[in-house]
């Protein structure tokens, strides 16, 4: 496909400035284009135009703060959408209640280009969807005000691959994948993330095969995380050490890749992305059997921890009712603030459902936190589950655990030196180890 970077502008509006969002605002101001962001929500905007972040993130702070007054956040869309050239949707895809995609924000945000889309504009969609959204979701609506793609505004779909608290790999070095309708508009979309990016962009064929390559990305990450999972709960019967087997088949130095186990999975992407997939698949005739049992699998894995909290238990003679459970974490991964689908919260919701005595612990989301310090979440525990892999969990001394008098640990993100917990006379169970 032929591309050409001349026809490209340097103005640049970003809708929703959220986890993909914000720092793709940041690359495109520092890169030299004048940027403006579009959000719903008030606190948003007032924090970035204050120069501070509305997400807890070390390098997002500081990009922010280094950046105060070249991102112009607002509520409204007149202040930004018609004097940019360029417009990237980068809003929520979440399911609803029973699992079903929910594609209101890309479509309120698609009505609301609509209403001041101009001649020359290019619209980019960044947010993960099912194949063919932007084609038969975001393009009508889009065209539904008289002017018309490929003649009068350009869209291509272009999915984010952020890495939320990931040192290395930030949005400048990750390869991206791109596909739009017109040679013009794919090379329009090509040209703006050749100017941003120091990484390779691959154009595929159209919209819907890179909005399939998002899609994939995600549905591997679950499977395979599903399947070590399930062999966790196996080797746990066959007392293996599952992290140990993992170490061992790492050694194979070809067609092999390690998945860890733990207490299921979260974020924005991963619990939900395949029901995108999943519903697609089903309204075209094809059901999927693979993804939902992934789905399934992962979604009971909190069960499983609680079932070893249970064990742990056990080996005191004692219940869940009254007995006092240290939590240590709350987000869905390490290092990061963001608690959406976390796991952690239906293993806590669990313990709370069975009168357990909770002291949480989240230094990264300290709102969720029962208490304030690590001290205070492992003191005279009957038993401490570790459900994040933050750095000030795998960081700190074991000795802690021993000093506070804690009986019994669930590590359900197999961090902590098994053999060490076990030295300090402290019973340890891990997900898939012991
Ligand atoms: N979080 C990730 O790690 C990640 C990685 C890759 C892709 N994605 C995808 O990127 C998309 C965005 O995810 P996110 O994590 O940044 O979400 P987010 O919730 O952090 O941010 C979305 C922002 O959009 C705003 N918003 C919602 N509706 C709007 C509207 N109509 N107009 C203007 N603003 C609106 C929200 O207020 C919020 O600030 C999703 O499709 C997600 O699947 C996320």
């Amino acid at each position: 496909m032929p591309l050409d970077n001349k026809n490209i502008s340097a103005r640049v509006c970003i809708i929703g400035l959220g986890y993909v969002g914000l720092p793709l605002a940041c690359l495109a101001a520092r890169k030299g284009f004048e940027v403006s962001g579009l959000d719903i929500n008030n606190r948003t905007v007032e924090h970035v135009n204050a120069g501070k972040s509305p997400i807890a993130d070390k390098h997002l702070e500081k990009e922010l703060a280094d950046l105060k007054g070249r991102i112009h956040a607002t509520t409204n869309p007149a202040e930004c959408l018609s004097k940019n050239q360029i417009i990237v949707v980068c809003v929520p895809t979440p399911v609803d209640e029973k699992f079903n995609p929910d594609l209101e924000p890309v479509k309120k945000a698609c009505e609301t280009i609509a209403l001041h889309l101009q001649k020359g504009q290019l619209v980019i969609v960044e947010s993960t969807v099912y194949p063919g959204t932007t084609e038969e979701v975001v393009k009508p609506i889009l065209e539904s005000k008289g002017l018309v793609e490929g003649k009068d505004f350009d869209l291509a779909f272009c999915p984010e691959r952020v890495n939320p608290g990931d040192e290395k790999w930030n949005l400048e070095k990750i390869p991206r994948v791109l596909g739009g309708f017109s040679d013009k508009g794919t090379a329009r979309a090509h040209s703006f993330y050749a100017q941003l990016l120091g990484a390779p962009i691959r154009v595929m064929r159209s919209a819907r095969e890179a909005e399939a390559v998002k899609i994939l990305e995600n549905v591997f990450r679950d499977i395979n995380i599903a399947m070590v999972n399930e062999l966790a709960r196996s080797f746990d019967h066959l007392g293996i050490d599952t992290v140990d087997v993992i170490e061992g088949a790492k050694t194979k130095p070809f067609g092999f890749m390690p998945f860890y186990p733990g207490p299921g999975v979260g974020g924005h992407c991963i619990p939900v992305d395949p029901y995108y997939l999943i519903e697609k698949g089903m309204l075209n005739g094809f059901n999927h059997q693979f993804l939902v049992l992934a789905r399934k699998i992962n979604s009971e894995m909190p069960l499983y921890v609680i079932e070893r909290v249970q064990e742990a238990l056990n080996e005191f003679e004692k219940g869940f009712k009254n007995s006092r459970i240290g939590v240590l974490g709350v987000t869905y991964k390490g290092n990061v603030d963001d608690v959406r689908e976390s796991p952690a919260l239906k293993v806590i919701a669990e313990l709370q459902k069975k009168g357990a005595l909770l002291s949480i612990f989240d230094p990264w989301t300290t709102a969720q936190s029962h208490v304030s310090s690590l001290e205070e979440a492992l003191k005279e525990k009957d038993c401490v589950v570790l459900l994040t892999d933050h750095k000030e969990f795998i960081e700190m001394p074991l000795e802690k655990l021993a000093q506070a008098k804690v009986k019994s640990v669930v590590d359900a993100r197999n961090v902590w030196d098994k053999e060490k917990v076990k030295a300090l006379g402290i019973l340890y169970l891990g997900v898939g180890r012991k």
